[in-house]
């Protein structure tokens, strides 16, 4: 019922308040006939910028920070995080691995498939565990032990999300090209997975 409902409405581009907090220029839905609310039905365009790296990543930035933005749902935020990222930088892999049970677990992710579990001091993203430290591999075929999970990775960015003092996931990255990332990734990055709040 509400997937047709929703789906039969009236669009429109606005800069207004919706979805939870949501503020950005989008396309907003709303319902035709008695009910004035707005809704939020997946329709929020993400502001794709261009420019330098830093610039895309100070617009983007608040956009995720709009996203999560009273949504205490973990998997709901890094999912729309990744996907943000994704969108704006068009990496070939860009995703969570959660600490579960002393290992690392697939989390919400963008991109082809990958391994599903990853032990702690094994290849990039175990690595950044196990040392508690962002890891920056210009080529991952000089990284000993690195993951292959797809055969067009060439340079990786791994990002441990830290709380409390223990590492509790870690955000990779991937990049078909060499030596894509620098300390302004490592920066905005690690600001980013600063902010959700894990259970
Ligand atoms: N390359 C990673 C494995 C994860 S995939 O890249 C998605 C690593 O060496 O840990």
């Amino acid at each position: 019922m509400m997937l047709r409902e929703t789906r039969d409405v009236n669009r429109e581009s606005l800069t207004t308040r919706v979805c939870s907090g949501l503020q950005m220029n989008g396309n907003v839905s709303r319902l035709r006939s008695h009910d004035s609310r707005y809704l939020c039905n997946m329709a929020e365009d993400l502001q794709i910028t261009a420019g330098t790296k830093t610039e895309q990543y100070q617009a983007l930035v608040p956009q995720i920070k709009a996203l999560m933005e009273g949504e205490s749902d973990l998997i709901a935020n890094l999912a729309n995080m990744v996907a943000a990222l994704k969108e704006q930088f068009g990496w070939l892999w860009t995703g969570f691995y959660l600490v579960k049970n002393d290992e690392l677990v697939l989390g919400p992710f963008q991109g082809p498939v990958a391994c599903t579990r990853i032990k702690k001091g094994r290849g990039v993203c175990g690595s950044s565990w196990q040392q508690a430290k962002t890891l920056v591999v210009p080529d991952v075929e000089k990284f000993p032990g690195h993951i292959a999970c797809s055969s067009a990775s060439r340079s990786e960015i791994v990002i441990p999300v830290i709380r409390n003092g223990e590492v509790i996931a870690v955000l990779d990255v991937d990049s078909i090209e060499l030596d894509h990332f620098d300390t302004i990734d490592q920066q905005y990055l690690e600001h980013l997975v600063a902010l959700p709040s894990f259970p």
